[in-house]
């Protein structure tokens, strides 16, 4: 504001009572939101990490290299959202959290960290800083990482198939993940395209295909494989996947956005690599307002999506605009 300018502004006409007083409650349930969506991102953190810390083998467990080295990048921090997700779709499904859920929740996440491990490598994306630690790779070697993402990887399917859910939902979740991680429009696919397309300026579609395959893919294998484990019927299953992809596709939009916008300490990953590497991002391509303007959008359709689980699905809606408005 120039200086003056308070002198000249005339004084603003005040509101009327009622107006205040609906924003005031506005403002309160605001808080409340705020401080429920802590406690359940802060509960989820800790039930996955206990449940972790009960699944993966000790540090002194032989062949102790790599099982410290799985450790080293399982337990550096990360935000658990995919095993959160997982859960809280089971909620929305059973109305409370189902017994032995945080296990499926679990081998998510080993399959997540498995994939960062991969990402971070030499031969991929060649980065020095993960969840504000060394990258496993610069920790322990090349060979040892490599390898500690193949035995998260299959450390998570063991876990899977133990899963405490009735048997052809287990197989369904199986399933699930595996497509959700593999080559055809699943993880492992759109980590191929994305290494394709670096260096060239991607077209709308080829965009879309990474986004949607790199990381919503697993991101909705998540919500919907919570939804199975609490006994989802198809609609509701459906009406999951539905979310799981629009928050999925915005999730990396943002990722893209931040590693604009933020700093590699904010991040715990090399902020600006994005841009090094010509990496085919939405910032790239539609720059960053129209870039938060889609994000913006996707959440609205995840919203809508959850229509059909009325107040049972109000932890899943926050998360979603937890997801968007999240700085690291
Ligand atoms: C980072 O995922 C990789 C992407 C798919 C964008 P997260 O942002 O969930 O990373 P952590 O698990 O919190 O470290
Ligand atoms: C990675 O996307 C998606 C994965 C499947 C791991 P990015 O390469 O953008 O993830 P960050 O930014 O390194 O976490
Ligand atoms: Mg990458
Ligand atoms: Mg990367
Ligand atoms: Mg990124």
């Amino acid at each position: 504001m120039a200086v003056g300018a308070a002198f000249t502004t005339p004084a603003p006409t005040p509101a009327p009572v009622s107006v205040i007083a609906s924003a005031e409650s506005y403002l309160h349930s605001l808080v409340i939101l705020t401080s429920m969506l802590k406690e359940t991102l802060e509960e989820g953190r800790k039930i996955t990490d206990a449940a972790l810390e009960k699944l993966l083998p000790g540090p002194d467990v032989r062949p102790a290299s790599i099982h410290r080295a799985m450790r080293h990048s399982v337990f550096a921090g990360g935000k658990r959202i995919r095993p959160i997700l997982c859960m809280e779709a089971g909620c929305a499904v059973a109305g409370s959290l189902p017994t032995g859920i945080q296990e499926v929740g679990a081998a998510l996440e080993m399959l997540h960290t498995y994939s960062l491990i991969h990402d971070d490598l030499p031969a991929l994306d060649n980065d020095d800083l993960r969840r504000g630690r060394p990258t496993c790779h610069k920790a322990f070697g090349e060979a040892t990482a490599i390898l500690a993402g193949d035995a998260l990887q299959t450390q998570a399917y063991e876990v899977l198939a133990r899963s405490q859910c009735p048997p052809e939902a287990r197989v369904k979740i199986i399933e699930e993940i595996a497509r959700g991680t593999g080559t055809i429009n699943g993880m492992i696919g759109g980590q191929v395209v994305d290494l394709e397309s670096e260096h060239k300026k991607p077209d709308q579609e080829t965009l879309q295909y990474i986004h949607l395959s790199k990381t919503a893919a697993l991101i909705t294998a998540s919500v919907v494989s919570g939804g199975l484990y609490a006994g989802g019927s198809e609609e509701q299953i459906k009406q999951l996947r539905c979310y799981g992809q629009s928050i999925g596709l915005a999730f990396q939009i943002v990722d893209d956005i931040l590693d604009v916008t933020q700093t590699s300490e904010q991040l715990g990953k090399t902020a600006g690599k994005d841009l090094a590497s010509e990496k085919a991002t939405y910032p790239a391509l539609f720059g960053l307002e129209e870039s938060r303007k889609r994000a913006a959008e996707l959440l609205t359709s995840a919203c809508d999506a959850l229509r059909t689980f009325g107040s049972r699905a109000e932890t899943l809606e926050t998360i979603a605009r937890f997801l968007i408005e999240r700085k690291n």
